[in-house]
């Protein structure tokens, strides 16, 4: 089931519910069918784009009649395809790009009800607006939408102090596989009947249902934000430096990113107007901000002071306006494009306890290098979260085709490789970006019997025909 060939009668239906301009045939809309990092390609026999819940909730009854799978579509900025129908080409595409409404903002509550089409900037913004914030960010910020943050649980750059995507909603709505709307919009801070829905819904990647609005936790806006950039001589050593920069500004930390000096280089040969602040590019760097009350900026200076005195870094560059701390960020944020110009082959997304961040580092770069000792591997990060990424990509002055052609099954070896280590260091196998299509098979070698068999569970009592997102996260 999840992939009866919907009938004309059906797509005629379908076009009806939402109106002339509320959908296109896959051929006037090819960018549905994109994949940000060009592995994939999507297949669907019609892509809609409802504007209201009730839109939605018509579209999932009438595909649920004919058993047709029904892809929900956010902001594309997902890089495991779970947007993407990559080997069926009769699911529904349902976008919910018009539903981008800010349906009402209570500072006294501190919450936002968005629907599930908002861009997260945009969110951000409105919750400047009321003076507060809404911490959850990350580098697609400008693209992806907050229904697609929810669905995957997103994490980001403020994990450590403001957490996951789930740890910033009060309450969900959602369309359920019958077409049900369940509205769970109310800001309650405490609700204790039964099951948690909204957390069942939260990274449930479509599969249980569509998130069409949610009820986002805002925060109190700092009076002063301080950013810097420190060199360190390796992963332990920022470590170090991380356990010392908690004692000293404690939740304040909000942000803690690991860069490797190729990585910074890189970013900077891909993207000339960013420059390296440091005169001598560091073998590692980690960019740390931190907010709190006025003040904030001379107890940053102290920590980091007391920092340099221990020998914890080598070195350190403070944001002195905003835009130098924006030209920080940039070097973080630019990165993941940078890799991807650079050929990356591999993008991994594993997390293990922060403690073990270290040897995770050197076992999966040894690992890596096993496979092939002429690869350029960029590790970076969220440190603070244990969460590192390694980007692969092939030995300087080779292209990625060329050397993909001279080394077949490198990807899956690469891929295994560091699943084989974090799995040993007791980690997860996605951390922040989701199972979608990619990683199917991964959760089955690497998940346990129990979770699979709740997660199997799940799916069949919530979506028994199977037609919400078949075929990502169980396949
Ligand atoms: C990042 C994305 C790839 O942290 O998760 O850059
Ligand atoms: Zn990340």
């Amino acid at each position: 089931m999840g992939f009866a060939t919907p009938s004309q009668a059906l797509l005629d239906r379908l076009k009806t519910c939402v109106g002339a301009s509320g959908w296109k045939t896959p051929e006037d809309a090819p960018r549905y069918f994109e994949d940000p990092r060009g592995r994939f390609e999507g297949q669907g026999a019609l892509v809609l784009m409802p504007s209201s819940t009730a839109q939605v909730s018509e579209i999932v009854t009438l595909c649920a009649g004919e058993g047709v799978g029904v892809i929900p579509y956010s902001g594309g900025t997902g890089v495991v395809a779970g947007q993407l129908s990559i080997d069926d080409a009769r699911a529904v595409i349902v976008s919910l790009e018009k539903m981008n409404a800010v349906r009402e903002i209570n500072a006294d509550d501190a919450v936002m009800v968005v629907e599930a089409g908002c861009i997260l900037e945009n969110i951000h913004a409105a919750a400047l607006e009321v003076d507060m914030i809404f911490p959850l960010s990350m580098a697609s910020k400008g693209s992806c939408c907050i229904g697609g943050n929810l669905a995957t649980n997103a994490g980001g750059i403020q994990v450590l102090r403001y957490g996951n995507a789930r740890d910033l909603c009060l309450g969900v709505e959602a369309v359920l596989a019958d077409g049900t709307v369940l509205n769970e919009l109310a800001p309650l801070q405490k609700n204790n009947t039964g099951y948690d829905l909204r957390h069942l819904l939260i990274g449930s990647e479509g599969t249980l249902g569509i998130i069409t609005a949610a009820a986002l936790t805002l925060k109190p806006r700092d009076a002063e934000t301080g950013t810097a950039f420190l060199a360190v001589g390796s992963p332990a050593e920022g470590l170090a430096l991380y356990k010392a920069l908690k004692g000293h500004l404690g939740e304040s930390l909000s942000a803690l990113e690991l860069m490797s000096g190729l990585g910074l280089d890189l970013v900077t040969a891909k993207f000339p107007d960013l420059r390296n602040p440091f005169t001598q590019t560091p073998p590692w760097a980690l960019l740390m901000e931190a907010s709190g009350p006025a003040g904030m900026g001379t107890r940053i200076e102290a920590a980091l002071e007391a920092c340099f005195e221990q020998k914890l870094l080598q070195d350190a560059v403070i944001a002195q306006s905003e835009a130098q701390r924006d030209a920080l960020w940039d070097l973080r944020e630019y990165t993941p494009e940078a890799n991807r110009m650079a050929g990356a082959f591999c993008n991994s997304d594993t997390s293990v306890a922060v403690s073990k961040v270290d040897g995770f580092i050197a076992e999966t770069v040894a690992a890596i290098a096993g496979i092939h000792a002429g690869v350029q591997i960029n590790s970076y990060g969220h440190l603070g979260d244990g969460n590192i990424h390694h980007n692969v990509f092939p030995p300087e002055g080779m292209g990625k085709a060329e050397f993909l052609a001279a080394n077949p099954g490198i990807i899956d070896a690469v891929r295994l490789a560091i699943n084989d280590v974090t799995h040993a260091h007791g980690g997860s196998i996605s951390a922040e970006h989701g199972i979608g299509r990619l990683k199917t098979g991964d959760l089955e070698s690497y998940g346990s019997a129990a979770r699979q068999m709740m997660l199997r569970q799940i799916k069949t009592a919530l979506d028994p025909k199977n037609i919400l997102n078949p075929g990502a996260l169980i396949r």
